[in-house]
């Protein structure tokens, strides 16, 4: 079950909270495919492809339903968003964005996190949940950067294998999204992505790979082209790579109204159509009794048709929810309908999400110590409409639409109804207590009034977003996308206001991905705290690590550039979207270039400070394996947990970037205290993908093991030789 190892102490972990209390047995892929198969070949071609056709938009509680089957017997099956929580559900918990998940570069917190989301999405009757969000934050403007992990492949690629593990423990099918090369929102149903094969296996379906190895059910095809073909009709991308290469045996669903044909994209491997209409709510399918007249016809197969149905039972058979499966308890749409299904010990996932939102929290920046907050304060000013409520209410906008107020998530189907939420303004006023005046103005435009509430304080946070999110939804002029890398509201001014009014200034930052910083070296700027996009929990979160009441850990998933056009990418208007960048995305870029970023990927500072010594390394096989170990001792005087990172520098010849990410671990030391960190390289770690035969080649020559703090921030360095 479990393929990361790991991965293995974190289920133990989490067996004590949110351990599968229904008793779940879990199936190999080979037990699961021959209960299906003994299934679906009872069934006549029309019931095969009910299991393989959604029943239309807005036909049932759920997102999607496929057609459910009698005589044999085979439940519809619902699905839904996703990621970061159940869509449209009462008493359900709104916890971090993927991207707030990763930069916490915990292994155990994703674990858990995915293990509660398994729990919540099972108890709502939901058989399939839409997530993760696996796309890569190739352009810091992508519009849904935030509901995955970041910019690299690895990090993706764990941080997607802990949260698919997490979730399918619980028995609830997962489907990451959105395959593949769906990196903007801006044309993201016309335009062709276009990359060379190199590219697309070596960044883009890393994570793919290493969620199918980790024993991934589902996997939801997107809506962009590739070189001009449809994804959800891509003979390569979905036959030959998922399929043949990768071994997936689980089943391939179209993102909604994704589906372009009826028998092309059946005849490569497409397995299921959502929501089952070819415009989503006309009430026309490609698929239904077309595809069954497609095989009537002879032009699909019906194996074909077989293996579809087969893939889907295999996928509810193996995460065992053939036995006492909950019923619908969500409203979709809105529509309360469905009971009111609360979830036994969701108090357990709100500790969660506070845990994981405080170990994401990244310090950027920290001048003069003057962070955590000392517990001399007689007065803090908290300044910046991000600081406090949401004007229109908690869910007053749909889908999170507004960006007003507080920042918790981005907007879209990606969203979750928060049970409540915890502004920073609510967080730091309850831990600060009644010793510690609070003031608070959340006016971003009255500049006046921002530096008188700052100017008689000892200390004044001011708080500014960014926000980005779903093409179908355009916030002033966003349509998803980010028009720009500035901080909105007036942020900027609103900053440089108050660094004029005070000497002690914090800046803290609510956003989905990298923004600019211009105000960065004002001297009154002392500290820069990057939360994220921490859901529910966010003020408690914050409090934690402003107080110092959890040690900061956070780590940057993208590289936060000086400029903009420092990147490697941005959003392509165009209906061609080529990748030209190759396989310098992100900090790839900055290091094959030579571009000093302002704050590199991976980087993020602690209240204490760490060591690295005894780097040594070793090719424990010419067949491909390596290691690495390294001694971290915690050399200040907090506790602390630090994160170590490996990055690997590949023989020259192969033409790789710099160096690539190929380890982490987060290890948690007392003040004083060392120990030993191990990193296992595998075969897939020490390899290249070869256009030529079509497969991963493992690289010979002299590999470079830089281990550090951040990318940027090596602090050893040793050879090995394969
Ligand atoms: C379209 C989005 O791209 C996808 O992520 C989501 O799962 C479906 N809509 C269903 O809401």
């Amino acid at each position: 079950m479990h393929l990361l190892s790991l991965s293995a102490s974190a289920a133990l972990l989490v067996s004590a909270v949110t351990a599968a209390p229904h008793g779940i047995k879990l199936l190999s892929w080979d037990e699961a495919h021959e209960k299906a198969s003994a299934l679906v070949s009872q069934m006549s071609v029309e019931q095969k492809v009910g299991l393989a056709t959604g029943q239309g938009w807005e036909k049932t509680l759920c997102v999607g339903n496929t057609f459910e089957s009698t005589n044999p017997d085979f439940p519809s099956l619902c699905l839904q968003d996703g990621p970061l929580g159940v869509r449209w559900a009462d008493n359900v918990t709104a916890g971090v964005s993927g991207i707030t998940a990763a930069a916490s570069w915990d292994k155990d917190l994703l674990y858990k996190r995915g293990a509660y989301l398994g729990v919540e999405f099972r108890t709502k009757g939901v058989n399939m949940a839409l997530g993760p969000c696996v796309d890569i934050m190739r352009s810091p403007r992508g519009g849904r950067g935030w509901e995955g992990f970041g910019e690299d492949p690895y990090l993706q690629g764990v941080s997607g294998s802990l949260t698919v593990e997490g979730i399918q423990d619980q028995g609830v099918v997962a489907v990451p999204k959105h395959y593949i090369l769906n990196n903007q929102e801006t044309n993201r149903k016309n335009s062709s992505s276009n990359a060379d094969h190199r590219t697309l296996h070596e960044i883009y379906v890393w994570p793919y790979a290493r969620m199918i190895e980790a024993g991934l059910g589902g996997v939801m095809c997107s809506y962009n082209q590739l070189d001009g073909t449809w994804a959800c009709e891509n003979e390569y991308i979905l036959n030959t790579v998922l399929k043949e290469q990768l071994g997936f045996r689980g089943l391939i669903m179209t993102d909604w109204g994704a589906q372009m044909s009826n028998e092309p994209s059946a005849n490569a491997g497409l397995d299921m159509t959502m929501p089952g209409d070819i415009v989503m709510g006309d009430g026309f399918s490609w698929w239904g009794a077309n595809l069954t007249k497609a095989v009537e016809d002879g032009k699909v197969p019906e194996e074909r048709v077989t293996d579809m149905a087969q893939r889907i039972a295999a996928a509810y058979y193996k995460m065992g929810q053939d036995k006492g499966f909950p019923s619908i308890g969500l409203n979709g749409f809105h529509r309360e309908e469905a009971p009111e299904v609360l979830i036994p010990g969701i108090e357990e996932h709100t500790k969660i999400v506070r845990d994981i939102g405080a170990a994401a929290v990244i310090v950027l920046q920290n001048n003069d110590d003057i962070l955590p907050l000392s517990g001399d304060l007689k007065k803090i000013a908290l300044v910046g409409s991000d600081a406090g409520p949401i004007p229109q209410g908690i869910n007053g906008c749909e889908d999170q639409s507004c960006a007003e107020g507080h920042l918790a998530m981005g907007w879209g189907s990606g969203t979750t109804d928060f049970p409540y939420l915890i502004t920073p303004a609510d967080g730091i006023s309850s831990r600060a207590g009644d010793d510690i005046e609070v003031s608070t103005t959340f006016d971003d435009w009255d500049l006046e009034t921002a530096k008188s509430v700052a100017s008689d304080a000892d200390v004044a946070i001011v708080f500014a977003m960014a926000d980005s999110g779903e093409e179908y939804i355009d916030v002033d002029g966003n349509v998803g996308d980010r028009k720009n890398m500035s901080l909105w509201h007036n942020g900027d001014n609103l900053i440089e206001a108050v660094a004029e009014a005070n000497d002690n200034v914090i800046v803290v930052i609510n956003a989905v991905g990298a923004v600019l910083m211009p105000w960065i070296d004002h001297e009154s700027i002392k500290a820069v705290v990057w939360p994220g996009l921490p859901g529910q929990e966010s003020g408690n979160s914050l409090a934690d690590v402003l107080f110092g009441d959890v040690n900061p850990s956070g780590r940057l998933p993208f590289t936060i550039a000086k400029n903009e056009n420092d990147y490697g990418a941005t959003i392509d208007p165009n209906f061609n979207v080529e990748y030209t960048e190759k396989l310098e995305v992100g900090y790839k870029h900055f290091d094959a270039h030579d571009i000093e970023p302002l704050f590199a990927f991976g980087h993020g500072l602690s209240y204490s400070t760490f060591e690295y010594n005894k780097l040594k390394v070793k090719c424990k096989d010419k067949k491909g394996t390596a290691s690495a170990s390294v001694e971290v001792s915690n050399t200040g005087e907090k506790d602390g947990a630090e994160v170590a990172q490996a990055y690997l520098e590949f023989p020259k010849d192969v033409g790789a970037p710099p160096k690539q990410l190929r380890g982490f671990e987060k290890v948690f030391l007392k003040a004083g205290k060392k120990t030993k960190v191990n990193f296992e390289f595998t075969p897939i770690d020490l390899s290249y993908f070869d256009e030529d035969s079509e497969s991963w080649v493992l690289a010979k020559g002299e590999f470079t093991v830089h281990v550090g703090a951040s990318s940027r921030d090596i602090r050893q360095s040793a050879t090995f030789t394969l």
